[in-house]
């Protein structure tokens, strides 16, 4: 037991998935089912829920209602919903939605960079340090996120060096908190490790949050092996929803359901209700003609149905 001894006692979960694991569907979602998705999310304890992206419709169609699911979304005293903001135009539309709270998006691979936000990484922090400046001003909490941090669709492995780069950039120009995203999820606990161990000589580890997509099936053992190292934050979707529009092949991030029963068995404290949340996660599927990509959703569901509950 000695090597588990060492795990933060409260972790924060963010749900992406209203966000995340959504943006890539092809059929468009209906706005009062993302809304509905946000609402279930909400009265399954979840108390940060990613709502939506202020993005170009062009690039990323699905979420072209983001005024739309910000307007309709009843929010719950205590609850933030940020939504994604990657230039003044999104933050303008993002503010006049009532967010309080928006993430900038970078990478750590050039070419990712290049085919997600249609910038070089210098060019994209150039532009966010505005977008963060204003946002601030406006009374908004600002978070950033850096993208491939253990590997690159375009470029295969990314230096820990790289990512440590660009983490702090975003943090020195005043991102609360930075998510690493592990966009393809190709990594593995080792690699996160040395990951996190070259990002923290330059930013404080209670300042990240590790966002794992689950692609090769490594997402839980990752989030035990940064847990572990103090990382306390964790970004997740309900269902193991979605994938990025410029990652091709990409799954979901690791799914919500999964991460609350591995902290739920380790005596860590979420607040969030797991019964209420696979409930959730099997709707969302329902909604849009998919199956669960987690495995406790799916372990909840047999169970529901052979106990008649
Ligand atoms: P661009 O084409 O270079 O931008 O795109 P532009 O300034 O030349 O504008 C082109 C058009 O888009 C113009 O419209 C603008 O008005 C419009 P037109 O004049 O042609 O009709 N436009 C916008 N419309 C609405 N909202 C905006 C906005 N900005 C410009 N904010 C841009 C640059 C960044 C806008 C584009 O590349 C973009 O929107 N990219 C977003 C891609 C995206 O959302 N990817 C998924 C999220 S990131 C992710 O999933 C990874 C993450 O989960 C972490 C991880 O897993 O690693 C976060
Ligand atoms: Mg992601």
């Amino acid at each position: 037991m000695a090597l588990l001894s060492d795990l933060p006692s409260h972790v924060k979960i963010i749900e992406v998935g209203p966000r995340d694991g959504l943006q890539n569907e092809k059929a468009m979602v209906p706005t009062a089912t993302k809304v509905e998705l946000i609402h279930r999310l909400n009265d399954a304890g979840l108390s940060v829920i990613e709502a939506t992206a202020f993005v170009s419709p062009k690039w990323v169609p699905q979420m072209a209602d983001a005024p739309d699911v910000m307007a309709q979304i009843t929010r719950k005293a205590g609850v933030t919903y940020p939504v994604l903001a990657p230039n003044m135009k999104g933050l303008e539309a993002a503010i006049a939605a009532g967010a309080t709270e928006v993430a900038v998006f970078g990478a750590a691979s050039e070419s990712f960079s290049q085919k997600n936000i249609n910038c070089s990484i210098a060019e994209s922090l150039d532009r966010f340090c505005p977008v963060a400046d204003a946002a601030r001003d406006a009374g908004l909490s600002v978070r950033g996120y850096v993208s491939c941090v253990l590997g690159c669709p375009y470029e295969g492995d990314i230096a820990p060096e790289k990512v440590a780069e660009v983490a702090k950039a975003l943090y020195d120009m005043g991102c609360y908190e930075i998510s690493l995203g592990d966009t393809i999820g190709t990594g593995t606990p080792a690699k996160a490790q040395a990951m996190i161990a070259a990002v923290t000589r330059h930013v404080p580890t209670e300042k990240l949050a590790a966002h794992f997509h689950d692609t090769y099936g490594q997402a839980l053992a990752n989030l035990l092996a940064v847990l572990q190292m103090g990382v306390a934050v964790i970004d997740s979707s309900v269902a193991g929803l979605g994938g990025c529009p410029y990652a091709k092949g990409a799954s979901g991030n690791v799914a919500t359901e999964d991460v609350v029963y591995m902290l739920n068995g380790l005596g860590i404290k979420t607040g969030i209700d797991l019964e209420k949340l696979a409930e959730t996660g099997s709707w969302i599927c329902d909604q849009i003609a998919k199956s669960s990509a987690s495995k406790v959703n799916m372990a909840l569901a047999a169970k529901r149905s052979t106990t008649g509950d």
